[in-house]
């Protein structure tokens, strides 16, 4: 007899008849022209996160039909539904901000139809993290894949890449270094195919420390969006998925503390992008796990940057590729890893790298007798302006402002920023500190990449390329300079960053991970009594964005939903 919980038998629409739901379903998928015989194989769901605005996914109908190839040969029955999709430029107010919704979108869809296995096709910043929020909350036999990184482009002699240099030649705009001409050539070459952004950006990080979870097959991480290797793994990919619902094999046996430290490790060694420590407390969250940051602080002293990538080193993802992908920088990573954690292969991670190929010669990833960076790519900071933490890309940062003390040069949000960064009469020198508030999770809100503020073009003039930053916003992964982001609590909740003005003085030291503002208790104390949190707007009080403002946590909770993620049972990384 055919198992109840199995293919078109499992999650049933309610009508109060199982025999008549189930022969309702059997109708209507007929319909589809489907037999009976292909009905009864093992369902293997296909997210189709393809959208004629998400370029990062532009792929994703070719990755399709090989994954139901995949799915077909291993005897499985494919089929896709659709899900939210998210492009980092055509989300408003930001890409953060909806990262929950496609999660619950996920989980509930996952959840609601007859689906024994899901492949789940990520790609942009935040697909990844929300489709494995959703798998890990929904529980049921899941493999992530990628839509993978695009290959570089050229500008006069140069390479280009998605969007480290984005900025750069932004920069090199604002400072009059370049024309009208040269910025309109080069905005047409920097994203010359499909896929994610080919640095080490949000979408390359998580694509690797998802495969260091466990979540994807060996060396899906960094092949080309636009290989022939590329769509094998897709066709893998749909093969694995139908073994994985026959061994039932969730996301919770995969996605443990074990594999989620990995990941951590891993976000260290590459230098990856700021937004990845968010996404994994957020998919640690759904488990039921919380990130000491603190304790992850302390993983980043023993952990150096690895991986000489683009923004803080010299390549692109097509040579990680080309140097052997994730297992390179595993091999170098052994003794830190915990190789026993399974992964989707049904084996260890140890087990997948011993059937690894060594490659012959490579540059891209460094021994760890010679890193690029002698600790992780990120620091934790502490201190009275960030009782909660905030972070710092220190791999990314300029060496001498690890260390400053300036002046603070506050702008109250977004829009007094965009109105008066530029603004001749701005009173500002290099060695001051520039301050945002409310661009935090709820301020913007949706946390937005506006960390990054630029440099007053009257500076940027002068020469002057880096500054010391500080806000609760993030930074785009692609992004570089001395930015201490994330910080928490966020100034629109009354975090002590809404009570700094221009003129006091702030101190960052990296090596003893603080972050003060210099002014005494008694004073902090009269600003904290006149404090008034932002009004509330008539928009703010209905549908998605109530929910948001009324249910999103601080960064160091991920940015979760508080409904969303289950009590913290275990701190990690830690002893277990
Ligand atoms: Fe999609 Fe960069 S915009 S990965």
């Amino acid at each position: 007899m055919a198992d109840p919980k199995r293919g078109m038998r499992r999650n049933l629409t309610a009508y109060g008849d199982e025999e008549f739901s189930l022969f309702l379903r059997r109708a209507f998928i007929k319909a589809m022209g489907y037999t009976d015989e292909a009905l009864e194989r093992p369902i293997v769901g296909i997210t189709n996160t393809f959208s004629g605005f998400n370029a990062c996914h532009r792929t994703v109908p070719e990755l399709i039909e090989a994954v139901k190839r995949g799915v077909m040969l291993a005897g499985g029955l494919p089929v896709e539904f659709p899900t939210i999709t998210l492009h980092e430029s055509f989300a408003y107010p930001t890409s953060m901000y909806l990262r929950n919704l496609m999660a619950m979108d996920a989980e509930e869809m996952i959840r609601a139809q007859p689906i024994d296995a899901t492949v789940l096709i990520g790609g942009c910043d935040k697909t990844v993290p929300a489709l494995l929020m959703g798998a890990a909350s929904a529980n049921v036999p899941a493999i992530l894949m990628v839509t993978g990184p695009m290959l570089t482009g050229h500008h006069k002699g140069e390479r280009l890449g998605a969007c480290t240099d984005c900025r750069r030649y932004w920069a090199r705009y604002r400072a009059a270094e370049i024309d009208d001409d040269e910025i309109n050539d080069v905005n047409s070459k920097l994203a010359p195919t499909a896929g994610t952004c080919m640095v080490m950006g949000t979408a390359s990080t998580m694509a690797l420390c998802s495969e260091a979870m466990g979540m994807m097959l060996p060396g899906g991480a960094a092949i080309p969006a636009v290989l022939a290797e590329r769509v094998r793994n897709a066709e893998a990919t749909g093969a694995r998925a139908v073994t994985l619902s026959k061994e039932r094999l969730t996301p919770d046996r995969i996605m443990t503390p074990e594999a989620i430290e990995n990941a951590l490790r891993v976000l260290l060694a590459v230098g990856g992008s700021t937004n990845a420590i968010v996404h994994l407390t957020a998919i640690a969250g759904r488990l039921g796990f919380g990130i000491d940051l603190d304790a992850f602080d302390r993983m980043g002293q023993e952990t150096p940057v690895l991986v000489d990538l683009k923004p803080t080193g010299q390549h692109y993802m097509e040579h990680l590729y080309e140097a052997g992908g994730l297992a390179t920088i595993l091999r170098e990573l052994k003794p830190l890893l915990h190789g026993q954690a399974l992964t989707v292969t049904g084996r260890t991670l140890e087990e997948n790298l011993e059937e690894t190929r060594v490659p012959d010669k490579q540059d891209v990833v460094r021994p760890r007798s010679d890193p690029i960076f002698r600790e992780g790519g990120i620091a934790v900071l502490r201190g009275n302006l960030a009782p909660d933490g905030a972070i710092i890309k220190q791999a990314a940062a300029t060496e001498k402002l690890m260390t400053h003390t300036g002046r603070a040069v506050v702008f109250e949000s977004l829009e007094d920023l965009a109105n008066r960064v530029d603004d001749e009469g701005l009173d500002v020198e290099a060695d001051d500190v520039l301050v945002l508030k409310n661009a935090g999770p709820k301020g913007a809100p949706g946390m937005p990449e506006a960390g990054y503020i630029p440099i007053p073009r009257k500076l940027a003039q002068r020469g002057v390329k880096d500054m010391v930053r500080i806000s609760d916003a993030r930074m785009s992964g692609t992004a570089f300079g001395s930015i201490v982001l994330h910080v928490a609590p966020e100034s629109a909740v009354g975090g002590p960053l809404a009570l700094v003005r221009t003129g006091d003085r702030i101190r960052l030291d990296v090596p003893q991970r603080r972050l003060e503002l210099l002014v005494d208790d008694a004073e902090l104390a009269t600003r904290r009594a006149h404090w008034q949190a932002p009004k509330r707007g008539a928009e703010d009080d209905r549908g998605y964005r109530k929910l948001f403002l009324d249910t999103v946590q601080q960064a160091d909770r991920g940015c979760d939903f508080d409904f969303l993620a289950p009590k913290v049972t275990m701190r990690i990384p830690g002893t277990h």
